[in-house]
């Protein structure tokens, strides 16, 4: 394709180094995409005929069939997913296919058939996001009212519902779908006749191609055009954010699903068993959500790092932005597929979760909070005057309720009985009903009102 003025072919070590073919071969379908597009407008723009442009379409068309249906034979040789397909276009339709390349650069080629890619990449990770949001409502509408210990340093702090609980992370994954929407709508401008580096000097249309491909407009500046990746970036950074978000719930489940919490179960088709301890049931799924996170992190890391110094305009660095967001791709879309089956397998063990909420004074705070409403008392000192009593009832290994009245007034005299209202851990927590707390006359509402924000 550039050999023309070369004597000899290039070293082998150079032939290794420099192949992509058997990473951006993926691009395909966005490569293609960009080479018709490109065509039918260098033929409007009569910059080739009409009778060029259908023929180079037609090839594409056949050697886009030709790789869906496994038959096409990708060769190291030609390098990477551009070339082969026109060398393919060559041996189909003859000299015409070398008119493709006209006002074009494999740079503006491949800045085009990537951001097509991230694109579509961006469209499947909110479907399924979408999906993991529907499967978490579902869940939390259905343990509206189940009482589980809601943790502060993994200490029983207060009882909430499961269904809060669970609604939390359908926020967080509603603000990673608007994150890449975010990243998206900066994404969708087209380098497609930003050429080599500088734009050419033949009649293009690259409001006309744009407008083919989806993209909202061509981009502003050729040099930029061809040389950022920030689009890569923010996809990848959003996705990292979001395995954050999968991962926290992961190590969840993998607490959870343990003996010693037994919150809940995963059936046999989300458990794995131990080839020694026949009596495990491994979260592996889990573990490997949380797992993947790594390779996540790393990805973004290693193509902040590949772009930080390159000079304008293309640099053939820039051939190592694939692999990491392809492998953040897979990744992603394997973690959230996975989260989704959990979230819609598990069974949760409501008796123990309720017992374990009442557990550990965890209706502290509610004591607290009646001695301020009741008896006018600062909330510091009410504070203080709990602090007493947990320890009381600790030294007669009662819980709180189960201290009688006396007890409790030997503490504070002013104490009345109407206190053990308060204590009643379903009371308690059906008592949280500001905005946004745990109640479940607030969660009923809230899983209607997250169906409707996100278009669940
Ligand atoms: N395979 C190359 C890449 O992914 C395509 C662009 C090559 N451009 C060049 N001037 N060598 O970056």
């Amino acid at each position: 394709m550039w050999g023309g003025g070369f004597a000899c072919a290039p070293a082998d070590v150079l032939a290794q180094i420099n192949v992509s073919i058997g990473v951006d071969k993926r691009l395909y379908r966005q490569d293609i995409a960009g080479s018709i597009a490109h065509a039918r407008m260098l033929a409007k723009q009569k910059i080739i005929s009409q009778v060029d442009a259908k023929a180079i379409v037609a090839g594409l068309e056949g050697i886009l069939n030709e790789i869906e249906a496994g038959k096409f034979v990708f060769k190291d040789a030609l390098e990477d997913i551009h070339m082969n397909i026109e060398a393919a276009l060559a041996e189909r339709i003859g000299e015409a296919a070398g008119r493709l390349h006209t006002a074009r650069s494999r740079n503006d080629q491949v800045a085009t058939g990537f951001r097509l890619y991230v694109r579509d990449g961006i469209d499947a990770l909110d479907a399924a996001l979408k999906d993991l949001q529907q499967a978490l409502v579902a869940r939390a509408g259905e343990h509206a009212a189940s009482l589980m210990p809601g943790f502060t340093h993994l200490q029983s702090a207060q009882p909430v519902t499961l269904g809060h609980h669970l609604l939390a992370y359908v926020e967080m994954f509603g603000r990673d779908r608007s994150r890449l929407a975010d990243a998206r709508k900066r994404l969708n401008e087209s380098p497609l006749g930003a050429a080599a580096l500088a734009g050419t000097s033949f009649p293009i249309d690259r409001h006309a191609t744009a407008k083919s491909l989806g993209f909202d407009r061509p981009m502003e500046n050729s040099l930029d055009a061809v040389s950022d990746r920030d689009f890569a970036l923010e996809f990848l950074s959003a996705a990292a954010i979001c395995a954050v978000h999968l991962s926290r719930l992961a190590e969840e489940f993998v607490l959870w699903s343990s003996a010693q919490f037994g919150f809940v179960r995963f059936s046999d088709s989300y458990s794995t068993g131990s080839s020694i301890m026949p009596q495990k049931r491994n979260p592996d799924a889990a573990e490997l959500v949380r797992g993947k996170t790594g390779r996540i992190f790393g990805n973004l890391m290693a193509l902040l790092t590949v772009m930080k110094a390159l000079p304008l305009a293309y640099n053939k660095d820039m051939q190592e932005d694939k692999p990491p967001v392809f492998d953040t791709q897979d990744s992603i879309m394997l973690c959230v597929l996975a989260m989704a089956g959990m979230v819609r397998n598990f069974t949760a063990d409501t008796p123990r979760m309720e017992k374990a909420a009442g557990s550990a004074y965890s209706n502290a705070t509610d004591l607290a909070d009646w001695l301020v409403r009741a008896l006018d008392m600062p909330f510091r000192q009410a504070h203080h005057v709990t602090a007493r009593l947990v320890k009381l009832a600790q030294e007669k290994q009662k819980t709180l309720e189960q201290l009688s009245l006396k007890e409790m007034q030997s503490v504070e005299p002013n104490i009345r009985a109407e206190i053990f209202s308060v204590l009643n851990l379903r009371d308690g927590v059906a008592s949280r009903t500001s905005h946004g707390g745990t109640a479940p006359a607030n969660v009923k509402k809230a899983v209607a009102e997250a169906k409707k924000r996100f278009g669940l």
